[in-house]
C-alpha cells in the first residue's frame, strides 16, 4: 500500500513513519511512504509562497490552489492508472471532518494508494479542496497547528492492517474496538507483581474457559469505560432470549459448563 502526503514538511512525515513497526513495513516493500513538499509547487519563484491572505479579511493566511493542485497532479501523474479510470481517495485531514476510528482505518487500509493532503495556517483555499478532495477527516474535536500529525496518526492505523505488517496475524483481531468491544486486560511474568497476583484462570491451561473470561471482562471494561461502544455493541448482539434447557441428568461429580453465549447473557441479566 502507497501512501502520498502533501505537505510543507516533508521530513516530519519521513521521520516520524521511518521508525519502529512503520518504518520496518516500509523496510520489506509492504507499504511506502512519499512526502511531497507542496512547496516545489509553487510558481513564485523567487520565495516560493504558498500562502496569501484571505478575501473578505480576516485574521491569518491561506494555502493557496494553485501549489497544491499541481502538486497533486504530480502524484497523480506517479501513480499507475491514477489519471486513468482508477480513482485514488484524497484525505483531507481537518478538525471539521468526519472523526477518524477503526472502521474507517479498515476501509481505508483496502486502498492500494491513498493521499493525504495536510493544511497549514488558517486552512485552504475552498476551490481546490471542492476539486480534488474525496475524504474529510479529523481526529478529534481540537485543533493542530497542522495536518501532519493527523496524517501520521491515520497511516499508522491503516498500516498495521496491511497483511504482514504485524508479526502476529492475530492482533488485528483480538484488539480494542474488534467488534465494538474493547481489549481484555493482559498479563505476563511473574505470577505475583507488588502483592497482585495474576487471575488464576490465566494460569489454568482451559483455553475455553480463559476465552469465556476474556470476554466477559471485554464486556465489562467497555461497559465502565466506553458506554457508547457498549451501547454498539448490545445492538449488534442481543441477549438472545433464554432457552429452555432439556437438563441431562448429570452424574454426581460432573463439572458445571458454561458457554460464551451464557457469558454474554448472564452480563445481560445484570
Ligand atoms: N488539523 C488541525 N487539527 C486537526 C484535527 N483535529 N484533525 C485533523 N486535522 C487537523
Amino acid at each position: 500500500m502507497n501512501f502520498h502526503v502533501m505537505t510543507l514538511f516533508p521530513e516530519m512525515i519521513m521521520q516520524g513513519l521511518s521508525t519502529s513497526i512503520t518504518g520496518r513495513a516500509s523496510d520489506k516493500g509492504l507499504i511506502s511512504f512519499d512526502a511531497v513538499n507542496i512547496r516545489d509547487y509553487s510558481n513564485d519563484e523567487k520565495h516560493h509562497k504558498v500562502d496569501d491572505y484571505t478575501y473578505g479579511g480576516g485574521a491569518g493566511m491561506l494555502m493557496q490552489a494553485q501549489p497544491i493542485y499541481d502538486c497533486y497532479q504530480s502524484i497523480i501523474g506517479r501513480i499507475p492508472g491514477a489519471s486513468g479510470d482508477r480513482k485514488v481517495r484524497l484525505i483531507y485531514v481537518t478538525p471539521q471532518g468526519r472523526t477518524f476510528n477503526q472502521s474507517m482505518a479498515r476501509d481505508f487500509a483496502n486502498e492500494e494508494d491513498l493521499i493525504f493532503l495536510c493544511g497549514h495556517y488558517e486552512g485552504v483555499d475552498e476551490r481546490v479542496l471542492e476539486e480534488i478532495v474525496t475524504d474529510y477527516v479529523s481526529i478529534g474535536d481540537y485543533v493542530l497547528t497542522g495536518g501532519e500529525l493527523p496524517a501520521m496518526v491515520m497511516i499508522d492505523a491503516i498500516s498495521r492492517l496491511v497483511p504482514g505488517v504485524l508479526n502476529n496475524d492475530e492482533s488485528a483481531t483480538t484488539e480494542s474496538f474488534h467488534n465494538n468491544l474493547l481489549e481484555y486486560p493482559q498479563y505476563s511474568r511473574p505470577e505475583e507483581w507488588m502483592g497482585k497476583k495474576v487471575p488464576p484462570i490465566l494460569l489454568s491451561g482451559d483455553h475455553k474457559k480463559v476465552d469465556e473470561w476474556r470476554l466477559m471482562q471485554s464486556i465489562e471494561r467497555t461497559k465502565e469505560r466506553r458506554p457508547d461502544l457498549y451501547e454498539k455493541w448490545l445492538s449488534e448482539n442481543p441477549p438472545q432470549p433464554e432457552k429452555k434447557k432439556r437438563r441431562k441428568k448429570k452424574a454426581a461429580g460432573d463439572p458445571v459448563q458454561s458457554t460464551s453465549e451464557d457469558a454474554a447473557q448472564k452480563e445481560e441479566n445484570t
